[in-house]
């Protein structure tokens, strides 16, 4: 049986326990996860973190190992090396990464055998003979020489031609299987990511390579797919004759942080929009899959992008942070007075652009998408918006309905309805259908989506992986505007830190359809 077949199955297994806290799903998990087919090949895995002195290593990786590892979901024989170019000790990586394991005194000896099973080699990343020490070390561990090996690139863009490159040559298992995981950013436009995809598919097959965007790990993303599929409700409701507009959002209360540096070369487009927002996009416009197999899902998926025309300047609004004034502490820097960022530079912090799916289902309906930061809070969300009532009865009384998936903060679906005003009334009034989940499955741990990603790499799952082809199609939407923004020398509208963005975002948003009442009041119940 192929991997694919033998794995899925398997991962609804972690979906179905991922309302049992974490000292419940131990045990019982890793049984579930992993069948004697898992093993076949090997026995042993090892874990490669290239780039294992980095902040991402330090503070994503090397934190979800552990949670994966003290939650026993990892396999058994499970060892971890860390590979980069600074001279260091297993030692220095635990000093440096620790204070993000959230782990307690209790822990204090799994720790340490947590650590055990690491180990750091340094060399340089276009040295051949550095990733042959790399993989003599590899084959030095126990059953080394035949075990499945998972290599996570957590270096710079820059690195990755050669860091891919030597692995294939000196480092691949030729007992068990190999994998690569891959962070974004893939490329910086068409070009340089379909070059860098030929570079990556010459040396590994598409089911060697996961492509990671963390948006398809978490919780409420992939509930999108369960929500709409699993329901009788929705689907009938869904698609162009009764949706208005769709609006996809991602606000971030902070601005760059004095990392502006790295942002400067991509902007808010590509850093969030170009990936994150359109995967959710691609959720929510999909056709049902046939099957939830990986590449029934993904082929979905690159359906809804091939029916997505270019994105043009008349659909965007671009806004660039400035101080405030008044503001307290970071609020008083603008993006350009960010030290580490180019003077004058004209990249965008925040945009709002609209996309249409020129399909049967979703002909005319705008897909918003909203992204920024130094905004006035932190937020992700699907918002639904449904047509008007037709043939209205109530003198214009009644308010759209809005489906509403909240990401994060706080995990949320709620319908946002007319109801009848309680008591001697007969007039309508604005409500909801609330399943906040902090109410409804209370002492849930949800998992970090880094968790269940990098689990799901164990387990051979790609569903929550970009495929080549997802991203072509996601380059091909967004390059033509980006060179334009770029030759153009375009600049983006200020808005003050800690506000909502421009209020051009407000006059786009209006003039495709979507409607904003500012009549709606949520009472959280937890604070009658
Ligand atoms: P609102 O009607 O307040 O907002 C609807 C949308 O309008 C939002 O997308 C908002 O976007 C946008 N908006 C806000 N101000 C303007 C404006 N001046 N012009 C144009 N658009 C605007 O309803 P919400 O659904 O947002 O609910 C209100 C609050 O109640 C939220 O904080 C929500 O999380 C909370 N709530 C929570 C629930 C739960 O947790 N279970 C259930 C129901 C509600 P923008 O992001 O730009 O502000
Ligand atoms: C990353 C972006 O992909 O996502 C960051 O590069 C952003 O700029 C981050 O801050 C947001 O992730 P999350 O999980 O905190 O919403």
């Amino acid at each position: 049986m192929g991997i694919r077949a033998s794995v899925e199955p398997k991962m609804s297994a972690v979906q179905e326990h991922v309302h049992l806290s974490r000292s419940e799903v131990c045990g019982i998990m890793r049984e579930e996860l992993y069948s004697e087919e898992d093993f076949q090949q090997a026995q042993t895995h090892i874990f490669i973190v290239i780039g294992a002195s980095g902040d991402l290593a330090k503070k994503k990786i090397y934190p979800t190992l552990w949670w994966l590892y003290s939650d026993g979901l990892l396999p058994e024989d499970t060892y971890i090396v860390g590979f980069a170019r600074s001279k260091l000790s297993v030692q220095d990586i635990r000093k440096q990464s620790e204070s993000y394991f959230k782990a307690t005194t209790n822990d204090a000896e799994k720790l340490d055998s947590f650590f055990k099973r690491n180990s750091y080699v340094s060399g340089q990343y276009s040295d051949d003979a550095s990733f042959k020490a790399l993989n003599q070390h590899l084959q030095s561990l126990p059953n080394g020489s035949k075990a499945n090996r998972l290599f996570y690139l957590a270096v710079p863009p820059s690195v990755y031609h050669d860091v891919t490159r030597n692995i294939k040559l000196t480092c691949m298992s030729t007992v068990g299987w190999n994998r690569v995981i891959v962070e974004k950013p893939f490329g910086k436009d068409l070009e340089s990511s379909n070059k860098l995809s030929e570079h990556i598919s010459a040396l590994y097959q598409e089911n060697q390579i996961y492509r990671i965007d963390h948006y398809l790990g978490k919780e409420m993303v992939q509930n999108l797919m369960v929500l709409r599929f699993a329901n009788r409700i929705f689907g009938p409701l869904w698609n162009r004759d009764h949706i208005a507009s769709v609006v996809l959002t991602f606000k971030e209360p902070f601005g760059t942080q004095g990392r502006g540096g790295y942002f400067d070369e991509f902007g808010i487009i590509r850093d969030v929009m170009q990936n994150h927002l359109l995967q959710m996009m691609c959720l929510v416009a999909m056709e049902k899959p046939v099957s939830t197999n990986s590449d029934d899902v993904r082929d979905e998926k690159v359906k809804v992008l091939k029916c997505v025309p270019e994105l043009t300047l008349d659909n965007i609004v671009l806004g660039q942070y400035v101080g405030d004034s008044v503001g307290k502490g970071e609020a008083q820097m603008g993006y350009l007075d960010d030290p580490t960022v180019p003077k004058g530079s004209h990249t965008p912090t925040f945009a709002t652009a609209i996309l249409y799916v020129q399909n049967e289902r979703w002909d005319g309906v705008p897909f918003i998408m909203r992204c920024g930061k130094a905004l006035n809070e932190r937020k992700a969300e699907v918002r639904l918006q449904f047509r008007d009532v037709p043939g209205d009865i109530f003198q214009g009384q009644c308010k759209r309905n809005e489906l509403v998936i909240r990401v994060q903060p706080d995990e949320a679906v709620y319908t946002k309805m007319m109801t009848k005003k309680p008591g001697m009334f007969f007039n309508p009034e604005e409500s909801e259908l609330d399943l906040t989940y902090g109410n409804r499955y209370k002492d849930v741990k949800l998992p970090d989506a880094y968790e269940r990603l990098i689990l799901d790499v164990f387990c051979g799952s790609q569903m929550h992986f970009v495929r080549s082809d997802e991203l072509k199609e996601a380059w091909r939407i967004f390059t033509p505007i980006l060179h334009k923004l770029e030759k153009e020398k375009i600049k983006p509208l200020p808005y003050k830190y800690g506000s909502r963005g421009p209020a051009e975002s407000d006059v786009l948003m209006q003039n495709v359809g979507f409607r904003y009442e500012g009549t709606y009041k949520w009472v959280n119940p937890n604070k009658l």
